[in-house]
């Protein structure tokens, strides 16, 4: 044991965890714990819960999980060293210097005991593995197949099951030192009168492997109800969870041949995601993606995609990896967002959906741009002069975050592009619609349906509502069969011809109030987006008009073509393959010139 180790658990012993968090969470007790409004994440029930007898706090909203010292780095953003440093001062205790080198050469001497603890990890590893295939681990096996685990994944990633005990016994039998199985991680030592006794019980193992294939670690995950979900090795002189990646090894070769790595939330998420052939997929290891692991990433891939669910807490988790990357940018290297439809993980999406349909989203990533002008607009307005000088401050105070001049300079540029549109155009739309369109997933059961001229010329106009106004003698002559768009389109029309809008009001909102929001629901998702881009609210209005009257013309002269136009809004309503709706329109007018 380290002295650091002896420190930090001297701080646990001194200070509750919830006298750490009390001053940030007004916390209320239930049941076992106590529980309050999550300070990671905006919420209106209080979803975050602190167990002082564990020591460890979990956000049911946005995953946000810890302990003492995660808490103070996350909330006050600090380096870690700070943190202990702060609590041993909130816990009375003075702050030992630590020996950093002596740390060091203490792991790096033990070339031996380093090659133990590979040892012991693969001993766990084959125990764990054979207990899944016994006889009597059935339901286990039943519950992996329930959730769609191939055994022929399952035997890839080396899945596993950890019954109530059995590898102390195993470990010991082999002749592996007490000392050694506890500083593996894989047997706990109590400090009393006790046995030590195994880490994880009744669980699904999950090895964690290195970047040779070396299992170095273990993720374990219940299989009924229970807390916590996942539990994971601690830190090891072999496993550093922010500088490694689950699956890392597994995906390195196809990442080599020219394929970008994707990263998911859970190892779960990384072998659905094997199982159909993204053999890119990987994880991090029980917490937030770090920049050391973004790093890692760029060794071999200039540009990953990070796919997140299309929820309050992916976005949450988005936006700290923006901010997070920011920092390393260096030109060349980036990463690029998915958002998945809402309540849905990689996981449960090709379950539900199609590779096909989880490919479509992936390959229409959002920028690091975008996502950094998402977390600038988080909750801002921009009317006043204040706030225009304040937004071009605070702008500019995000791009200082980019340590290399050349990438800052160009981030600066953008950035300040998109601020210069915004304020030329008439406060319109608030940030919180923006971020709800761009997370609006992909809804590939309805894409057919919605793959309709008229849903794009509406939704345009929804987004940028000043057109509505200047195009309106266009949208009273359009001929539309469908009830429902009809009084959307007579909606539009009436809300602006009585004037009794302000530019403040928010045409998304008022339309959803006036009942149709399953308009933007169903028709306003990326699906849409991904066939017309000029439509979303991100697009310039000039885009947006040009596309509007492109797609209008279409409609009107198909409309007018009284031979074609069967065949014609037959071609609309059925599924179309292409790219996108420009490019069905540049070959519709081809074949109108003939
Ligand atoms: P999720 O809660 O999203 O679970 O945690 P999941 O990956 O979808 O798992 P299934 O589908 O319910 O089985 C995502 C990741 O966060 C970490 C794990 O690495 C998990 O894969 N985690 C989650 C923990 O470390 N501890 C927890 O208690 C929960
Ligand atoms: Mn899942």
């Amino acid at each position: 044991m380290t002295k650091l180790k002896d420190h930090l658990d001297a701080i646990r012993d001194r200070l509750p965890l919830s006298v750490v968090i009390a001053p940030y969470v007004a916390l209320k007790k239930r049941g076992r714990s106590l529980t309050g409004l999550c300070p990671f994440h905006n919420e209106k029930g209080a979803s975050f819960s602190v167990a002082d007898d564990k020591g460890f706090y979990h956000c049911f909203g946005c995953g946000a999980h810890g302990d003492h010292f995660s808490f103070i780095v996350e909330k006050l953003h600090m380096p870690f060293m700070d943190a202990v440093e702060h609590l041993s001062k909130q816990a009375g205790l003075t702050m030992p210097k630590f020996d950093k080198q002596g740390e060091e050469n203490s792991s790096s001497q033990s070339t031996d005991s380093k090659s133990v603890l590979y040892d012991i990890n693969e001993i766990a590893c084959q125990y764990f593995e054979a207990q899944l295939r016994a006889p009597e681990h059935q339901q286990i096996r039943d519950y992996l197949k329930k959730r769609g685990m191939s055994g022929a994944l399952a035997k890839q990633f080396r899945v596993g099951f950890a019954p109530a005990r059995g590898l102390a016994a195993v470990l010991h039998q082999r002749g592996f030192k007490m000392v050694d199985c506890i500083a593996s991680g894989l047997l706990i030592d109590p400090e009393g009168q006790r046995q030590p006794y195994e880490r994880f019980r009744d669980r699904v193992m999950f090895p964690i492997q290195d970047s040779r294939g070396r299992v170095i670690a273990f993720g374990g995950r219940i299989t009924d109800a229970g807390e916590p979900k996942y539990l994971n090795s601690p830190e090891t002189p072999l496993f550093h969870k922010g500088r490694q990646l689950y699956a890392h090894n597994q995906s390195i070769s196809t990442v080599r041949a020219g394929q970008a790595f994707i990263v998911v939330e859970g190892y779960m998420d990384v072998i659905a995601l094997h199982q159909v052939g993204l053999t890119v997929a990987v994880a991090p290891l029980g917490t937030a993606l770090t920049a050391e692991q973004i790093a890692l990433m760029w060794r071999s891939c200039p540009k990953p995609v990070l796919c997140f669910d299309g929820d309050n807490a992916g976005r949450r988790a988005a936006h700290r990896a923006a901010q997070l990357v920011l920092e390393i940018l260096k030109p060349g290297y980036t990463v690029e967002f998915c958002f998945l439809p809402e309540g849905e993980d990689p996981d449960s999406f090709v379950k539900k959906h199609t590779v096909a349909a989880l490919r479509e989203i992936l390959n229409y990533p959002i920028g690091l741009t975008d996502v950094l002008w998402q977390v600038f607009m988080e909750g801002r307005t921009i009317n006043r002069p204040e706030d225009k000088a304040k937004a071009r401050q605070d702008l500019l105070q995000l791009s200082y975050r980019i340590q290399d001049p050349e990438v800052r300079h160009f981030y600066q540029q953008d950035l300040n592009q998109k601020l210069q549109k915004l304020l030329m155009q008439k406060p319109k739309e608030t940030a919180k619609d923006q971020k709800n369109l761009i997370h609006q997933g992909v809804r590939p059961g309805e894409a057919k349906k919605n793959l309709d001229g008229h849903k794009i010329l509406l939704a345009t106009l929804i987004n940028h509502p000043t057109l509505v106004s200047e195009m309106a003698e266009q949208l009273m002559s359009l001929k539309i069969d469908n009830e429902f768009i009809d009084s959307l389109r007579n909606f539009l029309l009436d809300f602006f011809s009585a004037d009794h809008h302000t530019y403040n009001d928010n045409l998304l909102s008022v339309v959803r109030e006036k009942g149709f929001g399953s308009f933007i629901d169903q028709a306003m998702t990326q699906d849409l987006y991904i066939k017309a881009r000029f439509a979303h609210t991100s697009s310039e209005l000039d885009q947006a008009r040009s596309g509007w009257l492109e797609v209008w013309h279409f409609l009107e002269r198909n409309s007018q073509l009284k031979d074609t136009a069967d065949q014609v809004s037959l071609e609309l309503k059925t599924d179309l393959n292409q790219r996108s709706w420009q490019s069905l329109l540049s070959v519709k007018r081809q074949q109108s010139q003939l």
